[in-house]
């Protein structure tokens, strides 16, 4: 990778059947945070998501409203932009599989596969479960519900049109095989390969039973399967099968940040090689070796690499409306603010595993690392610098002391590391460890306070320079941290730049370097970033 290559973020697109849970918001948080740390490298970025809007799943709901699916899902998008906007959520698109630009390139897309002979008719009988939308072998269910809804599924018989996703077998595994970076973590690909090994089966992309989809352009008694339409969107954001330019008509109001770099006249030919899609553990298998069939059969290359994270569940209950235990990001990010949420989200959530969101570990974590780790570090150097130097960051200067001098060159050349080392984490989607990196900064700075104490320093007229060493440090530190939290926990990046009477959003190679805030910058008045959570209000 080099740092102008271009990155294509996506999440998938959420169901418009119900408000957005915490679940949701992780693959988001998780989106949001490499596309803001990728723009603050100078990296091209396009951050895409979107709304999932077909299918008996949201007509079945929208029934349940007594509304027309259309009206019922513009009224659940709306909730959906409330939530993006009041977490600052930094996509360049919103896609609405009910777009009319979607909705042809997803006929084009099949009429593509039908004239290459990858369609065909056939009796469908299935076990159907409408809260995935997916259908289920009886080796799936768990006494004959499914596993994730506990729904019992429907049985299903049609006569509609078939996939021939069996001809793809070998192609998706040797794609994988070949390109193993293509599905992460390793664990993830793993399952993918094993389940490959049973064969891939031909599926039923279309219903006769109802209307509410896409219809087949060659034969509109059918509309298609909610996910051989819904995958489309991951080119059709871009323009395709057209090319030409990105359908900013049909999205217009809908995007919250312009990428910044001109991508000529063909975005599909720019992005889509740079294609990163986040999921779910429970939607990769659709990810892959379905979406990469249809796109192979399309003449088309697989993204280059689809994240799947696990599951969260809560206080070791798995997440649901019936045990009334459902985590509302929005409830979160009011309560504690928003970086609280992200932190927790990023730290301790299912990056690679499955997890559990404990309230208890939320507070610890909170108190721990942000109200006494960052906000404490940042509220009393600059309270010192205050106190000390009336605000304005002093010349750089030694230690006359040479433990304390090396333990000053050990947090300048942390800073000086640090870009390349968040750059690593981040490349490899590890978030946690990124901020594990920044951590370890915060950490260091900490104890160097404590070791250095500049308030003893500073009652002393015979160690002024190393007052100065001190501070000129501890300055330096804050500004660097200014711009390593920003991607991961923006309103501290803001906050801390504002403290420090810089603009926000400045480029991290240009932040992350000792020296680069200069001696005789005036800062501005102190403020504590996070106040300590009390367990009475916890
Ligand atoms: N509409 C499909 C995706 C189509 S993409 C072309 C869909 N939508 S969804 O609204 O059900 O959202 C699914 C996403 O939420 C998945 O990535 C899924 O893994 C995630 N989660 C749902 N519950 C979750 C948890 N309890 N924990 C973490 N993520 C979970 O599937």
């Amino acid at each position: 990778m080099t740092v102008h290559e271009p990155i294509y973020i996506t999440t998938p697109l959420y169901y418009v059947n119900d408000e957005l849970h915490l679940g949701h918001a992780t693959t988001t948080i998780y989106a949001d945070t490499l596309a803001r740390f990728w723009r603050a490298c100078g990296r091209p970025v396009l951050f895409l998501t979107g709304s999932d809007e077909h299918g008996q799943k949201i007509h079945k709901a929208a029934t349940a409203a007594g509304t027309d699916p259309k009206s019922f899902a513009d009224r659940i998008v709306g909730k959906f932009f409330e939530l993006w906007d009041a977490l600052d959520i930094t996509y360049d698109v919103f896609i609405r599989t009910t777009d009319d630009f979607h909705k042809h390139a997803v006929q084009q897309l099949f009429t593509r596969l039908n004239s290459n002979g990858l369609v065909y008719t056939g009796k469908y009988e299935a076990l159907y479960c409408v809260d995935c939308e997916t259908n289920s072998t009886e080796k799936d269910l768990v006494e004959g519900r499914c596993p994730i809804h506990k729904s019992v599924p429907q049985k299903v018989q049609e006569e509609n049109w078939f996939f021939r996703l069996s001809a793809f077998t070998d192609r998706v595994r040797e794609h994988i095989e070949k390109h193993p970076a293509s599905i992460v973590p390793e664990a993830r690909r793993n399952e993918i390969l094993g389940k490959l090994k049973e064969g891939l089966l031909d599926s039923s992309v279309s219903r006769t039973t109802f209307t509410w989809g896409v219809p087949l352009p060659w034969d509109s008694r059918h509309v298609l399967w909610v996910w051989s339409d819904a995958l489309v969107n991951y080119i059709s954001a871009l323009g395709w099968p057209g090319g030409k330019a990105l359908p900013t008509d049909a999205i217009a109001g809908r995007r919250r940040h312009q990428h910044t770099r001109a991508v000529g006249e063909t975005p599909f030919a720019y992005w889509w090689p740079h294609s990163v899609h986040l999921v779910g553990k429970d939607i990769l298998w659709h990810h892959t070796a379905v979406w990469w069939s249809m796109l192979l059969g399309a003449g088309i290359s697989p993204p280059r690499q689809v994240f799947a994270h696990g599951w969260w569940t809560v206080e070791g209950d798995k997440m649901s409306k019936t045990l009334g235990n459902v985590i509302r990001p929005l409830d979160v990010a009011t309560r504690y603010g928003r970086d609280a949420l992200r932190y927790h989200v990023l730290r301790e959530g299912p990056a690679r595993g499955d997890a559990d969101w404990r309230q208890a570990l939320f507070v610890a974590r909170y108190n721990a690392d942000l109200a006494n780790g960052l906000g404490n570090l940042v509220n009393r150097s600059l309270n010192m610098l205050g106190k000390y130097c009336d605000g304005k960051v002093p010349a750089e200067a030694a230690f006359a002391d040479p433990a304390l001098e090396t333990l000053r060159l050990a947090l300048g050349a942390r800073v000086d590391r640090l870009l390349g080392a968040l750059s690593a984490k981040v490349s490899e989607l590890d978030l946690d460890g990124a901020l594990e990196e920044i951590w370890l900064l915060v950490r260091d700075a900490n104890a160097f306070v404590n070791t250095s104490a500049p308030f003893k320093l500073a009652k002393d007229p015979a160690r002024k320079q190393d007052l100065q060493a001190a501070m000129h440090a501890l300055c330096q530190v804050v500004h660097a941290l200014c711009h390593a939290v920003a991607p991961f926990l923006p309103d501290a990046g803001t906050r801390i730049a504002a403290q420090l009477q810089l603009a926000p959003g400045q480029p991290l190679p240009e932040g992350l370097r000792w020296g680069a805030l200069p001696a005789g910058h005036q800062t501005g008045k102190p403020e504590p970033l996070f106040a300590r959570i009390e367990e009475a209000n916890a």
